[in-house]
């Protein structure tokens, strides 16, 4: 179909929304919309949302305010949220800020298109069904050109587990795996595509349980042992992994699946068995610390990476230094950590908070921390061979930047390589975000 909208979105939030965005685009673009990087140029704006902390919520209004004016200019311009904000205040946001023309939540984006021509003469269009099927089988998977070489794959969506401060329960509804053919012909058809690496993705990928090609349910782990089989399919990755879904057959695919990278995002909140129980994470510190041992028996090297909140309501002192310690004990390639933030419907938002000058403190405290042990363990990255899969461009002239098996960022400046090559590098320098190497064979 010829091309004759303009389209801008823009995606807050986890890689599942990038994923979204991604389909949601496509879908468009089968219905004449064209991606544009320009806002003042688009007839349709799409605001794909993320409602995990009250900042990122809020950052969706602020941007909404900014429209106003290209609104007034431009009666025609369609205005559209999804994604989590959308899912959790629906019509609320129309009321709030009613140049919104339409409202999809995660779960509907196979209507994207019939809400958008909907979305005429002032008629609000608002989809945020849960329905049973499999939104992404009826969303169109068309490629219009070379996709760089890396690529994300949702295979779950979805969460059961309802920690105390956390809205994906609400938002993304409940846990729901992709049978496994629809998973490997989706692979497929980005490796015939240009994508030499898969990043598998769910809100808890490692809860993945979907119908395999006998008929009966498969683990994760089965899956990617059907992925590793995929001829041009080089490197394997999967997150955001539960610490209770971490079962032995995954644990020993870490040591065993040639295709899977030695990197695993494990978040564990807390190193307070108290705080854990208090958050509802069915974990405690010595549980996750002995599955980080096995993990490490298996494959030695592996870079572990985590998510940490500081302030969940009641923590006191000793909680914190019980984090603390818990990272040291760990030794973290890197880690993402949050000041806790109050979300309206979660049990945690009606407890004792902690103020904003201890958890500020906190904070800087275990970044800190965990800016040392990510350097350290960059700084051990010198003088060895890792594998590089170049994703793009560098700064300068011949530069090309790309990801070790570890995910580090490696730069290596040489003319005879290109986007897309896998290559062995020797790295010679630790910079402060990625490392520098030269391809030795
Ligand atoms: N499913 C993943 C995490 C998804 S949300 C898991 O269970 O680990 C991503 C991260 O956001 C969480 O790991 C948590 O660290 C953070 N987060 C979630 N809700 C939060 C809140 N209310 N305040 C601060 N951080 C939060
Ligand atoms: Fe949120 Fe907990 Fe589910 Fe992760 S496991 S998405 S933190 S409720
Ligand atoms: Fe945000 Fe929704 Fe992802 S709340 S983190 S966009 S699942």
């Amino acid at each position: 179909m010829e091309k004759t909208k303009k389209l801008f979105i823009k995606t807050y939030g986890c890689q599942m929304n990038v994923y979204d965005s991604e389909r949601m685009s496509e879908a468009l673009g089968e219905d004449g919309y064209e991606e544009t990087l320009n806002p003042n140029e688009a007839d349709m704006i799409l605001l794909n949302t993320c409602h995990i902390r009250e900042k990122a919520a809020e950052k969706v209004y602020s941007e909404l305010g900014r429209f106003k004016e290209l609104k007034a200019n431009k009666p025609d311009l369609k205005i559209g949220v999804a994604g989590c904000v959308a899912q959790a205040e629906g019509e609320e946001i129309i009321k709030r800020q009613p140049l919104v023309d339409l409202i999809v939540g995660p779960q509907s984006y196979q209507n994207i298109a019939d809400l958008a021509s909907n979305a005429v003469d002032g008629r609000k269009q608002i989809d945020i069904a849960f329905p049973e099927e499999d939104k992404f089988s009826l969303l169109k998977q068309k490629r219009a050109g070379q996709r760089g070489p890396s690529a994300f794959l949702t295979v779950q969506e979805g969460c059961d587990k309802f920690c105390a401060f956390c809205v994906v329960p609400y938002t993304r509804g409940a846990e729901n795996s992709r049978p496994v053919s629809r998973v490997i012909d989706e692979a497929k058809h980005l490796v015939e595509s240009g994508v030499k690496e898969i990043t598998l993705l769910g809100q808890n990928v490692n809860a993945y349980h979907g119908t395999g090609l006998d008929g009966k349910e498969w683990s994760l782990a089965k899956l990617i042992w059907e992925l590793e089989k995929v001829d041009g399919l080089a490197r394997i990755r999967f997150t955001t992994s539960h610490p209770n879904d971490m079962t032995p057959d995954l644990i020993e695919a870490h040591g065993t699946c040639k295709k899977l990278m030695p990197y695993l995002h494990l978040p564990v909140q807390s190193g307070s068995n108290k705080i854990l129980k208090r958050m509802n994470r069915s974990h405690n510190a010595e549980s996750y610390l002995s599955l980080i041992s096995k993990i490490r028996e298996v494959r030695p090297d592996i870079l572990i990476s985590g998510d940490f909140i500081v302030g969940f309501p009641e923590e006191t002192d000793k909680d914190f230094e019980d984090t603390i310690s818990l990272i040291k004990n760990i030794e973290y390639g890197q880690a993402f950590s949050f000041k806790y933030s109050t979300r309206p419907g979660t049990p945690a938002a009606e407890r004792d908070q902690v103020s904003e000058e201890v958890k500020t403190a906190r904070l800087h405290k275990l970044q800190d921390l965990i800016k040392k042990q990510q350097k350290n363990i960059q700084d051990k990255m010198i003088g060895r061979k890792v594998h590089v899969l170049f994703e793009r461009k560098g700064r300068f002239d011949n530069q090309l930047v790309g990801k070790s098996e570890y995910l580090h960022a490696v730069n290596v400046t040489d003319p005879t390589i290109s986007v897309g090559e896998l290559k062995q590098v020797h790295i010679d320098k630790s910079n402060p975000n990625s490392l520098s190497g030269s391809v030795s064979n």
